[in-house]
């Protein structure tokens, strides 16, 4: 008889703890999801389709693996926007087993809103409900060609509003509301996770739509969109001004310079500078040395080390204000910085982000040619930038009290050698939340920064400095066991790397000389 119980109560434990993880293995349950009803939007198409053994294939840049063996619900839904004429893809997987109970959206890249089946398939992998969104704009996170302009020449404002910011809860909303049809019952935590454009969505999410995370990871956030992005226009007008276009073989002699000069301030050579701005690299230092590009020497002279620091410095205006911050020393520069060779000369090349923002919604016209900006010229464009799109896109809104008051916890990361997106944003947003939110103990309640020496943008390739091994994993503990990060485990990598550790802005990692380059090497001070 006894035995029989355990048997039988092993069963029922067994069976609990199914359901408990959210097994869901029924085709029909998949196929007869129906329309959710989400507010200030009307769901067009509902589609679900049971996919076994899935393969999501690697892409250059964004999914460097491929993502095999799943087993999920995909279901695909298409709404609009009441009188926009939109028709907005949401995309949501649902592991068929081991559900992990929670809901997570991912963001985009460049000027996709979502990485739809590159984030899904990594996402719904690890056990979370996963949803993403094209934001009614499609996929090429390199080209806003297709919608940024209505035929008549004009902003599509509905598009701009939604890749901005109502993705961001249609993504949310319809997610959330088809995990809970599937599973029959409500996410337990919902999270967002994105970096760049992604991490520009999660800092909207905190200060537009407070109630819809417990927990957010912004990585590298492209936020003041309208004033940072016309900021990555400085170095072509700079070198176009001086007449001076360095090769881009040039451009790395300074950038090892500074981080060979700046390396050592915390007290360890590892090729990383902690600290940037404790670092005074004078790019002057390196006129008249030579370098070796390509098979031939190249004498680096004043002017290009003249164009160099006016690009680390950053724009300013024709009366010495300041109008954005530059990029940091150790960071590359020959992304926005960049060169071709045309016909014998070398000419500047605008990235691609500046480039369309600039031609497609500042200046209203495709054809526009970059290589007329003048200094005068940049500094109208930043005023016109801000005026007519910081209410949209900017996403640097300080107050976060909506969001402290609905328990949420946001956590920031910026590598501080990014070379596209200027940390000093980041952390001018993190000093004005605090002014806006009285003081620094408060807002660490609920908002942590941490800025990851070395580090470029979003960790790309090569992933040099301490990049973070596990952020979304600090963010979770922080959300559901109340442990708020004191700091965040990193890695170096190369031969004088190890772990590190990232401290919470405005600490500093700094090396306790006890011989070891480890983790428990560094204190935050
Ligand atoms: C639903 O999705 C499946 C698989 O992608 C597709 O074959 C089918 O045509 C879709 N049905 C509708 C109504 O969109
Ligand atoms: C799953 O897919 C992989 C790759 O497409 C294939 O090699 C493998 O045989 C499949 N497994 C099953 C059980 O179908
Ligand atoms: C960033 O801000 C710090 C602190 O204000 C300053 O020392 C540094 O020069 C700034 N860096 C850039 C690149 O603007
Ligand atoms: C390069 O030079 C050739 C011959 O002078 C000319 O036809 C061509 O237009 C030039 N290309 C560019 C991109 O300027
Ligand atoms: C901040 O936002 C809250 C509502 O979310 C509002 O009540 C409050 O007045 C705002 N504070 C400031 C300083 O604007
Ligand atoms: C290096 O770290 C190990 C493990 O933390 C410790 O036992 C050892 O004493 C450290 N070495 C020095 C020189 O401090």
């Amino acid at each position: 008889m006894a035995r029989f119980f355990l048997v039988f109560f092993a069963a029922l434990l067994a069976s609990v703890a199914a359901s408990y993880t959210g097994d869901r293995n029924s085709k029909c349950a998949c196929t007869a999801l129906k329309k959710p009803d989400i507010p200030g939007a009307e769901v067009i198409s509902i589609n679900g389709t049971q996919l076994l053994n899935h393969t999501v294939a690697a892409f250059p840049g964004l999914l460097p693996e491929p993502v095999t063996g799943l087993a999920i619900c995909a279901v695909d839904v298409v709404l609009t926007h009441k009188g926009a004429h939109d028709q907005v893809l949401v995309k949501v997987w649902l592991p068929l087993k081991g559900w992990n109970g929670r809901f997570q959206a991912n963001g985009g890249s460049g000027f996709a809103a979502g990485g739809l089946d590159l984030t899904l398939g990594p996402t719904a992998k690890l056990g979370y409900a996963a949803a993403s969104t094209d934001a009614g704009v499609g996929f090429n996170p390199l080209s806003p060609e297709a919608w940024a302009l209505l035929a008549d020449g004009s902003v599509n404002q509905e598009a701009l509003a939604s890749f901005a910011y109502r993705s961001v809860s249609d993504v949310a909303l319809v997610g959330k509301a088809i995990t809970e049809q599937f599973y029959r019952k409500k996410p337990k935590y919902s999270y967002w996770n994105g970096c760049s454009t992604g991490g520009r969505q999660g800092l909207v999410a905190a200060q537009r739509y407070p109630d819809l995370f417990d927990g957010i990871l912004a990585g590298a956030p492209a936020i003041s969109w309208p004033t940072y992005v016309v900021a990555e226009q400085w170095p072509q007008v700079v070198m176009h001004e001086e007449n001076t276009f360095p090769s881009p073989c040039e451009l790395k002699a300074f950038t090892d310079a500074a981080v060979a000069e700046c390396d050592a301030v915390d007290g360890l050579a590892d090729g990383v500078i902690n600290n940037p701005s404790a670092c005074n690299f004078n790019p002057y230092k390196l006129v008249g040395h030579q370098v070796e590009c390509e098979g031939h020497k190249i004498t680096i002279t004043e002017s290009v080390a003249k164009v160099v620091r006016k690009i680390y410095q950053g724009p300013f205006n024709q009366d010495g204000q300041r109008l954005w911050y530059g990029l940091n020393f150790g960071a590359a520069l020959n992304t926005l910085a960049n060169t071709v060779v045309v016909n014998g000369t070398r000419k500047g090349s605008s990235f691609f982000v500046n480039d369309a923002w600039i031609r497609y919604w500042v200046i209203k016209n495709p054809k526009y040619d970059l290589d007329q900006i003048d200094y005068t010229t940049l500094e109208h464009l930043f005023a016109e930038s801000a005026t007519e799109y910081d209410s949209i896109i900017g996403s640097d809104n300080p107050n976060l009290s909506a969001f402290e008051n609905a328990g949420g916890k946001l956590l920031v990361w910026h590598g501080l050698s990014d070379q596209l997106i200027f940390p000093n944003g980041t952390v001018n947003y993190r000093d004005r939340v605090e002014q806006s939110m009285s003081g620094p103990s408060k807002v660490n309640d609920f908002f942590r920064l941490f800025l990851a020496p070395g580090v470029d943008h979003c960790a790309g390739t090569p992933s040099l400095g301490a990049v973070p091994t596990d952020p979304f994993a600090a963010l979770v503990s922080w959300v559901e066991e109340k442990k708020a990060p004191a700091h965040l485990p990193a890695q170096v990598s190369g031969p004088q790397g190890g772990d590190r550790i990232i401290c919470p802005y405005p600490l500093t990692a700094k090396y306790q000389a006890d011989g070891n380059a480890s983790a428990a090497s560094f204190d935050c001070v």
